[in-house]
């Protein structure tokens, strides 16, 4: 039997889950969680079943170490921030349809415990015993973060036991130099320890398949390429820590070892998605609709640094496990630096206390769109980028106050002293090719931001946008309705029907960039749900339609102390 109804298409996101040690820093946001935002608010809007997910990544030595400097444990330190991470996003309207747990969410440890005995049952990994770096006057194994050295591949000092910050390839006791413990401080020995290898070299060919046909940006396919044309390795899935999940192995050498975070960590996305069926459809079972059925596109997005993990090792564990479908495409972005006034540009660090945090952003009372624009328009999608506080409050004065908000503004509250407080009638007569320029305008500037959705292109799409909104105020400019209004009241009407209209277009376009003003333009223009579909963007308004009182969408930002949360 052929069914003849189209199915709905079908997008699981997911943001990479943010290790529960910290909050989110506006390197975070332009890095992942924004890009991805916007994607699944353009994708609802365009009627596709989308779900976003993310989460707390709880495991791991970072989690550990910083609970030890807390004086907590580990269990506390990641609900803690976890629920503080949650409440940031939430503040810049980034909504996840789920925020879970790796050490919480009920379903994380089996999915996980499951997952590697699929791969153990199917002879994937060998048990051999390994050197592990150690700490004599501890009496404790250092894996991971535990250790600092030079990276061996770059050189760069100051590495992390687990992966290289510059180059981005992950170390361990062979290439990571001159280690000491990060505990005591002193040279790391070296000591032997059973683990479970997964050989990664198995999977070149499966890695390399799934990397031409996905949706990866060509920068990261280059840098994924490089890394296949080194060969991959063995890498051990286990650690020697208490913290974690247990490896399910019936093996005394097993005993007191958990998997590697970065096992577990991305099984939190089906884990996650299960707690959502869970809870939205009632039936975690349903979570195959979105990892096992073959009509669900998977994306993940993710900052650079987490490359090496979603699109090598993650695909390695997805096509030896077999029952899961691979991601359609893994979005990177680039890191963010900052430089503050009269400053150099530097890396954003917490321990140097140069990160605008977004906590304090929205603590501030600031307008979480005015951020949300300024790391999508210098969003580094193919290059690091500066954040530079003055810099957002420039083009917030200039760009989202005296181009937008200006033009929104000017013709909403014209069209109530001079229209009533209706869209004007207006005969067809009276319409110029400059109207119907504009009018042609809008409509190629949807179909050219469609586009840019669709390709994941967001920075362009909000061009886009903005080149529209300044070719409206242009319109407005020409036509000066203040000025017609005295001697040709129906030009005067197609020109604030034809603004209204752009407007109209605003109020949904912007929708998945700046939603909190876009639902302000939806609300003077009485939008309903029902008409703010992408479908409908362009459609003008009807003739006679009620306008309400203009709001304010931005309020200029005289000195750097009015916008920004202050910085040390
Ligand atoms: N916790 C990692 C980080 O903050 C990201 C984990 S993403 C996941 O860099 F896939 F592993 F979940
Ligand atoms: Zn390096």
């Amino acid at each position: 039997m052929t069914s003849t109804i189209s199915k709905q298409r079908r997008v699981l996101v997911t943001a990479a889950l943010p290790y529960s040690n910290g909050c989110p820093h506006v390197g975070h946001i332009a890095g992942a969680y924004l890009p991805a935002d916007i994607y699944v608010r353009y994708l609802r809007l365009a009627g596709v079943d989308a779900r976003f997910v993310c989460g707390s990544d709880d495991h791991g030595v970072a989690i550990i170490l910083s609970a030890q400097k807390e004086g907590r444990t580990p269990a506390d330190t990641a609900q803690h921030y976890s629920q503080r991470q949650l409440k940031a996003f939430e503040g810049l309207g980034i909504h996840f349809d789920v925020y879970g747990s790796t050490s919480r969410t009920p379903q994380h440890a089996s999915t996980s415990q499951k997952f590697f005995l699929k791969l153990y049952e199917q002879g994937y990994f060998e048990k051999r015993t390994a050197k592990q770096f150690f700490d004599d006057s501890k009496n404790m194994f250092l894996p991971d973060r535990f250790v600092k050295g030079t990276c061996a591949f770059c050189k760069t000092p100051e590495q992390n036991g687990d992966q290289c910050e510059n180059c981005g390839k992950m170390l361990d006791v062979d290439t990571l130099i001159d280690a000491r413990s990060v505990m005591s401080g002193t040279p790391a020995s070296v000591k032997e320890s059973s683990h479970w290898f997964l050989d990664l070299s198995r999977f070149e060919k499966e890695v390399s398949t799934w990397l031409e046909s996905a949706t990866v940006r060509e920068q990261t396919k280059n840098y994924v390429r490089g890394l296949l044309s080194t060969g991959l390795v063995k890498r051990s899935m286990t650690r020697d820590l208490t913290w974690g999940i247990p490896v399910p192995l019936p093996d005394a050498d097993a005993k007191g070892k958990v998997l590697y975070v970065w096992f577990d960590a991305p099984i939190g996305y089906i884990s996650n998605t299960m707690e959502l069926c869970a809870r939205l459809d009632g039936d975690e079972a349903r979570f195959a609709d979105w990892w096992k059925s073959d009509d669900t596109e998977i994306y993940h997005f993710i900052g650079e640094d987490n490359t090496i993990f979603h699109c090598v090792i993650w695909i390695a564990m997805l096509s030896a496990e077999r029952s899961y479908k691979l991601p359609r495409g893994v979005i990177v972005n680039q890191f963010l630096n900052i430089q503050f006034p009269g400053k150099e540009v530097e890396k954003i660090s917490k321990s140097r206390n140069t990160a605008v945090w977004i906590e304090d952003y929205v603590a501030s009372g600031s307008n979480p769109d005015v951020l949300r624009y300024y790391l999508t328009a210098i969003a580094p999608e193919r290059a690091r980028t500066v954040y530079k506080p003055e810099d957002m409050i420039q083009r917030n004065n200039s760009e989202l106050a005296n181009v937008l908000g200006n033009f929104v503004h000017r013709i909403t509250s014209f069209t109530l002293k001079y229209c009533g407080p209706h869209v004007p009638a207006f005969p067809e007569a009276k319409v110029t090719d400059v109207d119907r320029n504009f009018a042609k305008a809008i409509q190629t500037t949807h179909a050219r931001l469609t586009q840019c959705l669709e390709q994941f292109e967001f920075k362009s799409g909000l061009e886009t946008l903005m080149e529209l909104a300044r070719a409206a105020n242009k319109y407005a400019d020409e036509k000066a309705p203040w000025v017609t209004r005295k001697s040709d009241m129906e030009t005067t009407a197609v020109t604030l029907a034809y603004g209204l209209h752009a407007i109209k277009y605003f109020a949904i376009a912007f929708a998945p960039y700046m939603p909190f003003s876009a639902a302000k333009i939806q609300e003077m223009l009485g939008l309903s749900k029902e008409e703010c579909g992408w479908a409908q963007a362009t459609d003008p308004l009807a003739a006679g339609r009620l306008i309400k009182e203009p709001q304010i969408l931005f309020t200029k930002i005289e000195a750097e102390k009015d916008a920004l949360p202050s910085v040390a």
